[in-house]
């Protein structure tokens, strides 16, 4: 990718955020393995990053990769598969950051969607601060511990706070 990098400027060092590669891969699995208890395999985002419409951005601060979002794209919409942050370095709104970054090379008439668990409290005010709404549930999604998944769509429809344009949604209950 040849666009040049956002930088932001919080409080510490600057914050930078560009296209993620191949060779960013050995520090992704090192946070995505202190991020979750059940960690993505490399091959894994071997797959995403292979696929050439993705949107796949890696943040980092003082050169160290310290978070990373990868976003596929299915027909008219976009799925958030993944989004972590090194632990030491959540609350910082490094989050919100990468996800507004996507929202701009997404584009502004976007459709996204995205799959958390219900106990992922911060992760789902997160989602909901940035315009995506709860919209069902896929039962017994997470294989680990058997939890659902929370759908939850971002649309034109849902940032005016209505849920008119999101797709299926008789066909997954809310609970
Ligand atoms: C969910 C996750 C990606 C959020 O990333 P993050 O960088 O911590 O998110 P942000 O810092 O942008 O926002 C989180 C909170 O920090 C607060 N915050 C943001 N900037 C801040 C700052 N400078 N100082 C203090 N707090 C700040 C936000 O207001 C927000 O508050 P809230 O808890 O009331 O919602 C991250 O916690 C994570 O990696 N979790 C583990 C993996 C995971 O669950 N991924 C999502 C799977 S669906």
């Amino acid at each position: 990718m040849t666009e040049p990098a956002t930088r932001i400027s919080t409080d510490q060092a600057p914050l930078e955020i560009r296209r993620l590669g191949y060779s960013d891969l050995a520090h992704v699995l090192a946070v995505e393995r202190r991020a979750f208890p059940t960690p993505w395999s490399l091959a894994m985002f071997v797959v995403e990053l292979s696929k050439p419409s993705g949107i796949c951005l890696a943040a980092r601060r003082r050169g160290r990769m310290i978070g990373y979002l990868i976003c596929s794209r299915y027909d008219a919409a976009w799925h958030l598969m993944n989004v972590a942050i090194d632990p030491s370095e959540q609350n910082q709104g490094i989050g919100t950051e990468l996800l507004h970054r996507l929202f701009e090379l997404a584009g502004p008439d976007s459709r996204l969607t995205l799959e958390v668990r219900p106990s992922n409290a911060g992760a789902i005010r997160l989602y909901e601060r940035e315009g995506f709404m709860a919209a069902g549930f896929r039962r017994r999604y997470y294989h680990d511990n058997g939890e659902d998944a929370l759908i939850m769509w971002r649309t034109p429809a849902t940032l005016a706070g209505s849920m008119d344009d999101v797709p299926n949604l008789g066909r997954v209950r809310m609970r």
